[in-house]
C-alpha cells in the first residue's frame, strides 16, 4: 500500500556523478574528507564513467584538477588542459549515451583559488571574468560536453556563455546554471578535491545564507540569459530554496548533493551512527521531494545500482 501511494520517485536516470580528473598523476588519489571519492587518472576517469552510465545515471558533471596553475587561469581555456582533454576522453568512449557535464569555473585552474581574475586591488574583477568564461565554455564545447556549468557565480555568465557558443555554431550545447549557489561551509572538503588555492572566502560573488529572494532573483536572470536549466546548492541546507524554486521556475531545476554533505554521512556511517544505505537513499528522496528534477550526488553509481 504505501508503494501504491508513494508520491516521490528517485531514478538512476536523475542523477548526475560529479567526478575529479587530476593532470600528470599515474595512480588514482584519494580525498581524505570524502571517502570513496578520488581524483582520477585520465585512464580510471574513464572506468568510473563507464560503470555510472551502465548503472543508468542519467548525467556526468567533470572538475579538472591541472598540474600548474596562474593568475588568469590559463589551463581552462587550453585544448590541452585536463579538463578539455578529459571531456574528450570521456564523449569518444561515451558518445551520447548520457549527458556530459563540465564546470565552467576558473577556481581549479587560478593560482590564487578564486572562481574569476583579479583586479589590481585584489578583488574578483566580474567582467573581465566573463571574457575568459566565454572562452572557456567554447573550449569545452568543442571538446564534447553535452552542457556547460557555470559556477562562478559572476553576473552575466550565462548571457556571454549563451552568446559566445552561438556565435561558435555551437547551438546544441546546454547551460546547467549554478543560480542559487551559497557562500557555504559545506564546500570544505570539496577545496580538498581540486586543491584549492583559496585564501578567504567568495562572499563577494555567492549568496549570503540567510537570503531567500535573491536566489529567486538569480534564476529569473539565468532563465532570461538562456539557461536551459538551473541549480540550487548546496541541498540539503537549502530545500526551502529549492522548493521554490521548483515551483517558479519554467525550466528544470538541479540540486547539488555537495561534498559536506556527503562527508557527514559517510564519517556518521563509518562510526556506525547512521545506516548508511538508507540515509544516502532517504537524503536523495528528500532533494526529490523539495523539487529537483535531477541530483548532482558523488553517490549516484552506487544510488543507481541500488535502485534498480
Ligand atoms: C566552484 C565549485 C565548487 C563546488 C562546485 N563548483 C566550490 C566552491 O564554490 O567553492 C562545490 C561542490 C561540492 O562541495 O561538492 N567551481
Amino acid at each position: 500500500m504505501r508503494r501504491l501511494v508513494s508520491e516521490t520517485t528517485l531514478r538512476p536516470r536523475q542523477l548526475i556523478l560529479p567526478l575529479f580528473v587530476a593532470e600528470g598523476i599515474d595512480q588514482p588519489r584519494p580525498i581524505a574528507s570524502m571517502p570513496g571519492v578520488v581524483q582520477h587518472t585520465r585512464d580510471t576517469l574513464r572506468k568510473a564513467a563507464v560503470d555510472a552510465v551502465r548503472a543508468g545515471v542519467g548525467g556526468l558533471m567533470l572538475f579538472g584538477i591541472p598540474a600548474t596553475r596562474d593568475a588568469v587561469g590559463s589551463g581552462a581555456i587550453d585544448e590541452n588542459g585536463i579538463l578539455n582533454v578529459a571531456l574528450r576522453d570521456l564523449r569518444s568512449e561515451l558518445g551520447d549515451d548520457t549527458v556530459l557535464m563540465a564546470d565552467t569555473c576558473l577556481d581549479e585552474f587560478t593560482d590564487h583559488g578564486h572562481c574569476g581574475v583579479l583586479d589590481a586591488d585584489g578583488n574578483v574583477d566580474n567582467d573581465a571574468t566573463l571574457k575568459l568564461y566565454a572562452e572557456m565554455g567554447v573550449a569545452q564545447a568543442q571538446a564534447g560536453a553535452h552542457m556547460l556549468g557555470p559556477s562562478g557565480m559572476m553576473d552575466g555568465q550565462v548571457g556571454v556563455i549563451r552568446q559566445a557558443l552561438d556565435d561558435a555554431g555551437l547551438t546544441n550545447t546546454g547551460i546547467l546554471a549554478y543560480s542559487a549557489k551559497y557562500a557555504s561551509a559545506f564546500y570544505g572538503p570539496f577545496r580538498e578535491a581540486v586543491d584549492s588555492q583559496l585564501k578567504g572566502d567568495r562572499k563577494t560573488y555567492q549568496q549570503d545564507p540567510g537570503n531567500a529572494r535573491e536566489a529567486l532573483r538569480e534564476i529569473e536572470l539565468d532563465v532570461a540569459e538562456g539557461a536551459d536549466a538551473v541549480m540550487i546548492k548546496p541541498a540539503l541546507s537549502y530545500l526551502d530554496i529549492l522548493r521554490a524554486a521548483a515551483e517558479g521556475s519554467p525550466v528544470p531545476v538541479a540540486a547539488y548533493n555537495i561534498s559536506g554533505e556527503y562527508a557527514m554521512v559517510e564519517a556518521a556511517a563509518a562510526n556506525g551512527w547512521l545506516d548508511r544505505e538508507r540515509t544516502i537513499l532517504e537524503v536523495l528522496t528528500s532533494i526529490r521531494r523539495a523539487g529537483a528534477d535531477m541530483i548532482l550526488t558523488y553517490w549516484a553509481t552506487e544510488a543507481a545500482a541500488w535502485l534498480d
